[in-house]
């Protein structure tokens, strides 16, 4: 396995032999100004970060308040949250606050939900907070662009009880395409992306800086929030020599239980919160590896163990999660309908999404011309026939273009509907539902085991997924791959709730 290569570029400089200077200067920094004020002022502008650090310079990146990611968020469930945005970028911005069940005009989607935000004007949001968990926001508008550049950040909602941990930690994971001098590569966009796993890039960052070490101490509880912030990268983390439990998804709590495999898998969008006891021994280090994509493996951040323990024994209190007020689907009346995914390049040729095959893109390795010839035949006849992107990718044989769109479903309200998904393409898609959780209640024709609340749901290549909701928040909502080329190209529908 390659654990040399997590970012394209080599900071090996100045992290060999730094020892212990190392384990001071490399923690990733907490994003500044968490705070549980009831109002917040949250400015997307043009700034600059040090993404990869070292030697190399600052990175030009678009962000919230001028940090990558934005200024976490914390309310207090049931608590209303409050937010101005203002724009100060040189095109239009909204904000969606991804996860939350809003009221539909607080949903942030451009010309579907709210009039944009101009250059230089404000938009004013304010919503309650009914469930608590992990959540995160970002634009809707060119949201490849601009959640590419770096407008995201983490929304925290805190439960009346929560689980009793030593250390509450969030791990925004972001995925950059860096040219050499650390600046963005600015193909945004381009066929390539578009028609395959999206744009996957070369650099992984955890709150925003490339990391090396996360300091530990032994018989030390953490809860660990996930959040995958990235256009398109799926991650698969294993905490080796750890078992983390997940005891929620998508900020909805679920039945305690370790990772299918040790691995915690999260498409673009998907939050994963982890408990994680630190059963090392002081002095201990242990790798984090994402093998999501498996021959291109890497080494994410090890967990380095002080020399001293937190205490003699781990905490044995309980771990599991109040439930949120969520309406529970009742199957026996649920409506029926079903949903196809299609389009996309290349048959089953690269089959279940990039596996073995992003290395030819990503570092400028080779891929075999023939086979690239013919993909780009392939793509270049869509592209032609859809003029520009759209038509690449279609819900139910429709294509979209812009967030506006004639309902591809209505939905009584209070009632409970089945949605039953087919991924008929060659790569995989997180599929998302704005303004609800449903549960994941099949996969493949069988029943899931936990019947886990999402409200992003990855489909492998071909696969066939079931998920049921009450549909009881009244308005028009995207229903879209957050693969965010795919959804800038077509893949994306409007459910109505009426
Ligand atoms: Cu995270 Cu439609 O968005
Ligand atoms: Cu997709």
């Amino acid at each position: 396995m390659d654990t040399k290569l997590n970012c394209a570029l080599s900071r090996r400089a100045f992290v060999a032999g730094s020892g212990g200077f190392a384990l001071a200067a490399l923690v990733p920094s907490w994003p500044a100004g968490a705070s549980a004020a009831s109002h917040h002022t949250i400015i997307a502008a043009a700034g600059r970060v040090p993404l990869v650090g070292g030697e190399y310079p600052e990175t030009a990146v678009w962000s919230y308040s001028g940090t990558v990611p934005g200024p976490e968020i914390r309310v207090r469930q049931g608590e209303r949250l409050r937010a101005t945005v203002e724009n100060r970028l040189d095109e239009e911005t909204t904000v969606h606050w991804h996860g939350v069940r809003v009221p539909n005009a607080m949903d942030g989607v451009p010309h579907l939900t709210q009039k944009p935000i101009a250059p230089g004007q404000t938009f004013h949001y304010e919503f309650d907070c009914p469930d608590a968990g992990t959540f995160w926001y970002h634009p809707h508008q060119r949201s490849l662009e601009q959640v590419g550049r770096g407008l995201y950040g983490p929304l925290i909602v805190e439960e009346r009880e929560p689980v009793a941990v030593d250390r509450d930690v969030t791990w925004v994971l972001d995925d950059w395409r860096l040219r050499s001098d650390a600046s963005i590569s600015e193909d945004f966009g381009n066929m390539m992306d578009t028609g395959m796993a999206g744009r996957i890039g070369n650099t992984v960052t955890i709150n925003g800086r490339l990391p090396d070490v996360f300091p530990v101490r032994a018989s030390e509880r953490m809860r660990l929030r996930l959040i995958n912030a990235a256009n398109a990268r799926i991650f698969g983390l294993e905490f080796e020599g750890h078992q983390p439990q997940i005891i929620a998804l998508d900020g909805q709590p679920v039945e305690p239980h370790a990772a299918e495999g040790g691995r915690v898998v999260l498409g673009p969008a998907m939050r994963a919160d982890l408990i994680v006891d630190l059963t090392g021994a002081p002095g201990g280090r242990f790798r984090v590896i994402d093998t999501f994509y498996r021959d291109r493996a890497y080494r994410l951040v090890d967990l380095v163990y002080a020399d001293r323990p937190l205490r003699d024994n781990l905490p044995d209190t309980p771990i599991r999660l109040p439930s949120n007020p969520l309406a529970e689907p009742d199957l026996a009346t649920a409506q029926r309908h079903d949903v196809s995914f299609g389009g996309g390049m290349m048959g089953g040729m690269m089959g279940s999404g990039m596996r073995g095959g992003m290395g030819g893109m990503m570092d400028g390795g080779t891929m075999d011309g023939g086979m690239m010839g013919g993909m780009m035949g392939e793509m270049m006849d869509r592209m032609m026939q859809g003029m520009r992107h759209d038509g690449v990718w279609a819900v139910n044989g429709m294509s979209a273009s812009g967030h506006v769109m004639e309902p591809m479903l209505t939905l009584s309200r209070g009632r409970t509907y089945l949605l039953a998904l087919h991924n008929n393409t060659a790569w995989h898609h997180p599929i998302h539902l704005h303004g609800h959780s449903f549960r994941v209640v099949s996969r493949g024709g069988r029943p899931t085991r936990h019947r886990e609340w999402q409200d992003t749901v990855l489909m492998a290549p071909d696969e066939r997924v079931e998920i049921a909701l009450v549909a009881d928040n009244p308005g028009d909502w995207m229903f879209h791959c957050h693969i965010l080329e795919h959804q800038a190209a077509g893949m994306m529908g409007v459910i109505r709730v009426a």
